[in-house]
């Protein structure tokens, strides 16, 4: 795994909007993952920066969504796929068409291979985009997951619970259980970008750079993955 350190988080978004601008200049129809979050915030305003001023054309792009509340409605504005497709598939004009999303109502048994099979029949992942977890999970996969693990249903644990109750109101009317792309899915995509910014995050990137692969951190599935870079901002590095 690479290990870049940014300036400042706007330098963070800058070099990670290289990487997804590189590939789509490859591959104009490239299949991409993206989170949601505060961390992918800057990546976000740079690539619409890039398509306002005429340097980027999305519109082929292939996305699939990393991960999903289960057991709200399709239309509830905060789902993972409202939000994506409102901070960064609308301004870059890739239409709804192009996004593959779980269903958050889907069935719990199928709705994870549903999402496998179209991820195949798009000739498997470009790029996946990741932001690092608290604690150390990548998408909804939870300390634990198997590094083999693909697309599922899951539940959340207690600190992404609390973490993501800022968006809910309070940690009680955060949904418990999710679907996720798994740590075997992203392994496969053939390049892997973690970012991590901010203080909060600095003690799992901490983790993470001195840790052997192992379930209790599931990005560390990164170190295996040939082609892993990991993005980190002053705030979120470990000095050194
Ligand atoms: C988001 C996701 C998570 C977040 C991670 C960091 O789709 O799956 O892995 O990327 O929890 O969240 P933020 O960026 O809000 O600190």
């Amino acid at each position: 795994m690479d290990i870049v350190r940014a300036d400042d988080a706007d330098d963070l978004g800058r070099r990670a909007a290289r990487i997804v601008m590189a590939t789509l200049a490859r591959a104009p129809d490239a299949t991409l993952v993206f989170p949601v979050g505060a961390t992918p915030r800057g990546l976000f305003a740079r690539l619409i920066g890039e398509h306002r001023a005429g340097r980027l054309d999305a519109s082929r792009a292939r996305v699939v969504l990393l991960d999903e509340y289960a057991g709200i409605t399709r239309d509830d504005r905060r789902s993972f796929a409202a939000w994506l497709r409102r901070d960064l598939l609308q301004p870059l004009d890739i239409t709804a068409d192009r996004l593959l999303a779980f269903a958050p109502n889907g069935d719990r048994d199928i709705e994870g291979s549903r999402i496998e099979a179209g991820i195949a029949a798009w000739g498997g992942i470009d790029l996946a985009v990741l932001g690092i977890g608290l604690n150390g999970h990548l998408g909804f996969n939870e300390p634990g997951s198997p590094a083999d693990s693909r697309a599922r249903r899951v539940a959340l644990a207690p600190e992404t619970i609390a973490s993501n109750a800022r968006y809910w109101g309070r940690a009680e009317d955060v949904p418990p259980h999710g679907f996720t792309l798994g740590l075997g899915t992203l392994s496969a995509a053939r390049r892997v970008v973690v970012l991590a910014s901010g203080p909060a995050k600095r003690s799992i990137v901490q983790r993470l750079l001195a840790d052997v692969p192992s379930p209790d951190l599931p990005a560390s599935v990164a170190h295996r993955h040939p082609a892993a870079t990991l993005i980190v901002d002053p705030d979120a590095a470990p000095p050194g």
